[in-house]
C-alpha cells in the first residue's frame, strides 16, 4: 500500500490518542516529519516546550506522556490511559527503542501478549526448552477501565530482566488499555512487591506498517539506560522477523480464523474487545 493512502478511520481509532514520536527526538525549535494512518505529520514544540502536531492542514491535539508525543486525528479524551507506578521516584524510565515493522498494529499487540513464543523466539532470555508450557492464566475485560487484563501469568525465564542474575519463575500481568498499546507488569529481580513495566506503544504508519515504540519503567539502580535499551532492542529485534512473516498481516477478528494454538485466550479476548469497539483499522473484521 502507498504510505499516503487516505483511509476512513473507525470512531474508536479516530478518537484515540496515538503515539507519533519519541519526545526526546523533538528538540525545541526543530520540526520532525512523521507518518500516522498514511498521513504526514509535522511534530514540533512551542516556545514553552509543549508538543505541537500539524497534519491534514491543521493543528491536531497533542500531548507528551511516558517519553513519547501523542496525537489524534479526531477528538481524543482529555488524557491518555494511566500507567500506575511510572512516576515513582526510584524507577528508571527508559525509552528503549523504536522499530519499523511491516505488520499491522493489532498483530504487534497480539504477539506482545503471547507467552507461547518465548522459548522459541527469545531463547535463553525470556524462555528456554523444556519450559515451553503456557500455564493456565486468567483474562478478562475490565469494564470500568475498558481494557483487556490478563493475570496470574507465569513463565520460567532464564534472563527475565536486564538485571537478572539467573533463571526465575516470572509473574506477568498484561493490560491492553488501548487498541494499539499493551503494557506488561512483571516480577522485578530487585523488588519483591513492585513490578517492572514494559510497554509497547504502536504507531500505525499504515494498516500494514508500524513503528513499535517500547518503554521500560523498572526498579533497578544497577543497570545503565544503555544496557536496558540493549536488552529490550535484542528482544524486539527477535520479534521483528516473526511479525513480518505473519499472514495475513491484518489481524482476523473472527475467532475461528486461526488455529486455537496461535489464537490463545488473551488473543481471543483482545480480538473480541476490538470487535466490541468497532475497530476496523489493521484488522479483518468478523463476518
Ligand atoms: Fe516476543
Amino acid at each position: 500500500m502507498s504510505s499516503t493512502e487516505k483511509v476512513e478511520l473507525d470512531p474508536a481509532i479516530r478518537d484515540a490518542w496515538h503515539v507519533c514520536a519519541v519526545a526526546a527526538d523533538i528538540a525545541p525549535g526543530a520540526t520532525a516529519m512523521h507518518c500516522l494512518f498514511g498521513q504526514r505529520l509535522e511534530v514540533a514544540r512551542d516556545a514553552a516546550g509543549r508538543p505541537v502536531v500539524r497534519g491534514d492542514g491543521r493543528v491536531l491535539p497533542a500531548l507528551e506522556r511516558y517519553g513519547f508525543i501523542w496525537t489524534s486525528p479526531g477528538t481524543p479524551p482529555e488524557d491518555l490511559f494511566p500507567l500506575p507506578g511510572y512516576d515513582e521516584p526510584d524507577r528508571k524510565n527508559v525509552v528503549t527503542g523504536s522499530v519499523g515493522i511491516r505488520v499491522s498494529a493489532p498483530r504487534a499487540v497480539e504477539n506482545f501478549l503471547d507467552m507461547g513464543h518465548f522459548p522459541f523466539v527469545h531463547t535463553g532470555i525470556l524462555g528456554e526448552e523444556p519450559h515451553t508450557e503456557v500455564k493456565e492464566y486468567a483474562v478478562a475485560i475490565d469494564p470500568v477501565a475498558d481494557e483487556v487484563v490478563a493475570t496470574e501469568c507465569q513463565f520460567y525465564q532464564p534472563r527475565a530482566a536486564v538485571g537478572s542474575s539467573g533463571g526465575a519463575k516470572t509473574e506477568y500481568v498484561y493490560r491492553v488499555p488501548h487498541p494499539f498499546c499493551a503494557i506488561l507488569y512483571k516480577t522485578s529481580p530487585f523488588d519483591a512487591v513492585r513490578m517492572d513495566i514494559v510497554a509497547l506503544f504502536v504507531q500505525p504508519v499504515g494498516e500494514e506498517e508500524i513503528i513499535g515504540h517500547t518503554m521500560m519503567s523498572i526498579i533497578d539502580d544497577r543497570s545503565t539506560a544503555t544496557e536496558v535499551r540493549h536488552f529490550q532492542l535484542t528482544i524486539f529485534g527477535q520479534d521483528k522477523p516473526i511479525l513480518e512473516n505473519q499472514r495475513p498481516r491484518k489481524l482476523p477478528l473472527d475467532p475461528r480464523a486461526e488455529t486455537p494454538i496461535r489464537a490463545d485466550k488473551s488473543s481471543i479476548m483482545y480480538r473480541r474487545w476490538l470487535t466490541s469497539k468497532g475497530v476496523a483499522y489493521g484488522v479483518i473484521p468478523a463476518p
